[in-house]
């Protein structure tokens, strides 16, 4: 902030708009049909995308006075990890579609900022490449779970590595859902972008191919779509990741109080509270309305995490004070990526943080773990 009134004293104004609603209106305007319908589109009518905003809006915040919170400390740890602030930034596929740069202009955004990334299967840009650009960034590494067990420990290896600590199991996408803005594409901007993701640059997935990717591009995700997609995993199979991964292990996508359970007794380490951002089950609750009762039978066993709808420095504080550990920034970084690169991811992100710390400190905090239920009121 202080940075933005220096900035206006030299009668300069920021390049991107602060403001994180408007933030997708700019890149919409920059964006062809295809990216932005693709990274801005839901599951079906969008009823589960409407939720996710409608849950952050029935919370609000109730501010304290005269708490001595002139100065104030986001800092956490999650899942083993140390984190400088409580937010990371969501996997998110194919980020070449919106810029030239994809996930390498994510990674060093990341890296400068000191905010974990977690890098998707679906990734334009491969795991090695991702790594060296985040440099001694924290990384850690989503997987969609291929039904070929060579493949999936030839991508697990290779994320170990090149330093990526924690696996984050994404559970609710096994398939695409329902999404009019790709299917009205013809899914071309996601194929477009696909060609040089984290599956083709596999070794154990190219044994398999009769021509490399380079030479045959269709053949090549031909044979990729039934080995990522159209086939659902179970409980019983967990075990085998553990053996396969030295590491903490997050499942994404929970938003029943039950799966919730059975992932602490399965002995996982973290989950994310989260609905993919409405893109998967259209007409589905809004992830925040799920995260109480979640956090209440199992927050003390394991780490909550929250995504799906986080947009200002508010919903972050009222998504920890209702439990969550951290949360998982979406959407808004991919648009300021769109808009200006490695420089508007961080523009993007370091808004949020900014917006946060205010807050935090405006309804008289110190430190996120004074944040509790008894902060909001549910209006
Ligand atoms: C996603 N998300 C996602 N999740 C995941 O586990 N692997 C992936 O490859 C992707 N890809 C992806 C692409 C795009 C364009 C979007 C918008 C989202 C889901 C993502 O991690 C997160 O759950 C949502 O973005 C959260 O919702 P909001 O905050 O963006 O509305």
């Amino acid at each position: 902030q202080n940075e933005i009134y220096l900035q206006g004293l030299g009668d300069q104004v920021p390049p991107f708009t602060t403001d994180p609603t408007r933030l997708e209106a700019v890149a919409r305007e920059k964006l062809d049909d295809g990216p932005y319908g693709y990274v801005a589109g839901g599951a079906g009518a969008g009823a589960t995308m409407r939720a996710n905003r409608a849950a952050f809006d029935r919370w609000r915040i109730v501010p304290r006075m005269l708490t001595d919170a002139t100065s104030r400390d986001l800092a956490t740890t999650v899942v083993g990890t140390e984190l400088p602030s409580p937010v990371l930034l969501a996997p998110i596929g194919v980020q070449s579609i919106v810029h030239p740069d994809g996930e390498l202009a994510t990674a060093r955004a990341a890296a400068a900022l000191g905010v974990p990334m977690v890098l998707s299967t679906a990734s334009s840009n491969t795991i090695e490449d991702v790594a060296a650009a985040n440099g001694d960034g924290t990384r850690w590494f989503q997987l969609y779970w291929p039904n070929d067990n060579e493949v999936t420990i030839s991508i697990l290896r290779r994320a170990k590595a090149a330093g990526f600590t924690t696996l984050v199991l994404t559970l609710d996408t096994w398939t695409l859902a329902w999404r009019p803005n790709d299917l009205d594409q013809a899914y071309l901007p996601f194929i477009r972008g696909i060609g040089t993701a984290i599956p083709f640059s596999d070794p154990a997935f190219r044994a398999k191919l009769a021509k490399t990717p380079e030479e045959d591009p269709t053949a090549a995700i031909l044979q990729w779509i039934p080995m990522f997609t159209g086939t659902d995993h179970h409980w019983d199979q967990l075990p085998f990741l553990r053996e396969h991964w030295d590491g903490p292990i997050v499942l994404k996508g929970i938003q029943h109080v039950e799966d919730a359970s059975r992932a602490a007794q399965a002995g996982i380490d973290g989950i994310v509270v989260s609905n993919h951002g409405g893109r998967q089950v259209d007409g589905a609750v809004g992830a925040l309305d799920m995260l109480p009762e979640i956090v209440a039978a199992i927050g003390h066993r394991m780490d909550v995490l929250f995504d799906s709808g986080v947009r200002t420095g508010a919903d972050v504080l009222k998504a920890l004070a209702l439990g969550a550990k951290a949360v998982l920034l979406g959407r808004p970084y991919v648009y300021g990526l769109a808009l200006g690169g490695e420089d508007g991811v961080r523009h993007a992100v370091r808004s949020v943080l900014a917006d946060l710390d205010l807050t935090l400190g405006l309804s008289g905090h110190r430190t996120l773990a004074e944040l509790t239920p008894d902060t909001l009121r549910r209006t």
